[in-house]
């Protein structure tokens, strides 16, 4: 395994393994730090369970804000600058780890003072705007998400360091408070909050939280000082992004690479290697522009055999073919260097696989009229029928799945690295060995 910096971003519309991978890399980095979104990200790893009594048995985890390190002992987990925090999850989730044996050395985790909090305000004012746009509703996870974000890009947020600071806290809250309970009581016809109650609840979070919260831009550039190597982990993906991704349909952050930085402290040089995932086919859960999307059976049958049921909200997931098209344009605005694509067991069986390859009319849209009418390009290529699970070696799949992935290669102009055949660690081939892994 090479010992540099590594970048992990989500190519698609989310869920493509972000989590699955970022962990299977874990064990050989030092750090792994998040730096957007919040818990609308919902990241699955399956281990192992720890303890004599589930030794071998295989357990499920899900993070939504903790860094997809957490479960490799040594590794230091970041939750920078760039994040929004719903503070009851992320208690939530230290407690669940702690339970399950993780965690043993809590200073492992840091979470940024600087990451903005997401307050109840936040998430009933999501709610009740979804509600209100009814069809035209995004489709969001609800979590409060985008009216964080608002606060913060508005100036007018609470932050993590404010968070347990009790008297800070109190402060902020009551300039705060007002405004949005008119927001909500009389603009979208909801019930508002009252000040002590929040205070209480929230004040306690900060308490529990209060050892996690530090100013993480020094920490991380003591560490690299002193040769610990990084993983930045997105969420979402660039599908998602709020300028690049399929706008108004997308979350309310920042998912390319370019985001590190900013949402770390870390300078843009820092993030080495940039690797993008992919699924073998494409999902997309929510509302928004989907080229690719196939309604009928074969979507059905991929939702059912690839378990395509949201991390976050359980919600069906969209299914469809990969849209290479998609893909290029990703890996130019993230600078993609080579692909994991996840997921491809969950192609065998099919007798052909198509991809779109283009779009009518020669370019990735912009607006959403334009998205809204797209029809894709497709090429057709051999489907195998052979189980991948059980590969572990790039010369042990079919010959179809060699030249599926080749096709990728040719249609991205970028290589893949990393091959998944299953959700567990060990599922998972080296297909450029020396360079990736
Ligand atoms: P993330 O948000 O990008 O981390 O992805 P999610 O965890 O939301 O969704 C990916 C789902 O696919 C999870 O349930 C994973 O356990 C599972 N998964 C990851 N890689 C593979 C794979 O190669 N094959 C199969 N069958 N499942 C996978
Ligand atoms: P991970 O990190 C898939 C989607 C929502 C909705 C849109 C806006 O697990 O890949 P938001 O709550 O962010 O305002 O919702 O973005 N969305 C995701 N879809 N995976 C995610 O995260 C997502 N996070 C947000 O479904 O369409
Ligand atoms: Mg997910």
């Amino acid at each position: 395994m090479v010992k540099q910096n590594i970048t992990i971003i989500g190519a698609q519309w989310g869920d493509e393994g972000k989590g699955k991978i970022v962990d299977w890399f874990s064990s050989n980095v030092d750090v792994v730090v998040r730096f957007q979104g919040g818990n609308n990200a919902g990241h699955t790893l399956i281990h192992q369970g720890l303890g004599e009594a589930r030794l071998g048995e295989a357990e499920k985890v899900i993070l939504h804000l903790i860094p997809s390190g957490i479960l490799h002992s040594k590794t230091r987990c970041v939750i920078g600058d760039g994040l929004v925090i719903d503070p009851a999850v992320l208690v939530q989730e230290i407690q669940s780890l702690v339970q399950k044996g993780f965690l043993k050395d809590p200073s492992r985790l840091v979470v940024s003072e600087r990451a903005h909090v997401i307050l109840p305000y936040h998430i009933r004012i999501d709610q009740l705007r979804e509600k209100r746009r009814s069809k035209e509703a995004i489709g969001t996870t609800q979590r409060g998400i985008g009216p964080a974000y608002e606060d913060k890009v508005g100036r007018v947020g609470i932050r993590m360091g404010e968070l347990v600071r009790p008297e800070i806290f109190a402060k902020r809250l009551q300039e705060s408070l007002p405004e949005k309970n008119q927001q909500i009581e009389k603009i979208l016809g909801g019930e508002g909050f009252v000040f002590e109650e929040i205070l209480l609840k929230y004040s306690s979070y900060g308490e529990y939280l209060k050892p996690f919260v530090k100013e993480s831009v020094r920490l991380l550039e003591g560490w690299e000082r002193n040769g610990s190597v990084f993983l930045f982990e997105g969420a979402q993906g660039v599908g998602l992004d709020i300028d690049y991704g399929t706008y108004p349909y997308v979350t309310s952050s920042h998912t390319v690479a370019g985001s590190v930085s900013v949402g770390s402290g870390v300078p843009p040089k820092s993030l080495g290697r940039i690797l993008g995932v992919t699924k073998g086919y494409a999902t997309r859960v929510g509302s928004g522009p989907f080229p690719t999307e196939e309604r009928g059976a074969i979507g059905e049958s991929l939702r059912q055999k690839g378990e395509e049921f949201g991390s976050t909200t359980g919600r069906p997931r969209r299914c469809g073919w990969l849209d290479v098209a998609w893909l290029k344009y990703a890996a130019r605005l993230s600078g993609i260097e080579a692909w994991a694509v996840t997921k491809l067991d969950v192609l065998s069986g099919l007798s052909e696989i198509l991809v779109g390859v283009g779009y009518e009319g020669g370019r990735v849209p912009t607006l959403k009229e334009d998205w809204e009418v797209v029809k894709p390009l497709y090429e057709t290529v051999p489907g195998w029928r052979e189980e991948l699970s059980a590969v572990r070696r790039w010369e042990d799949l079919p010959k179809a799945t060699h030249q599926y992935l080749e096709k990728i290669e040719e249609w991205t102009g970028i290589p893949v690295a990393l091959i998944s055949v299953g959700s567990s660690r060990d599922q998972t081939i080296v297909k450029r060995e020396g360079l990736w892994a």
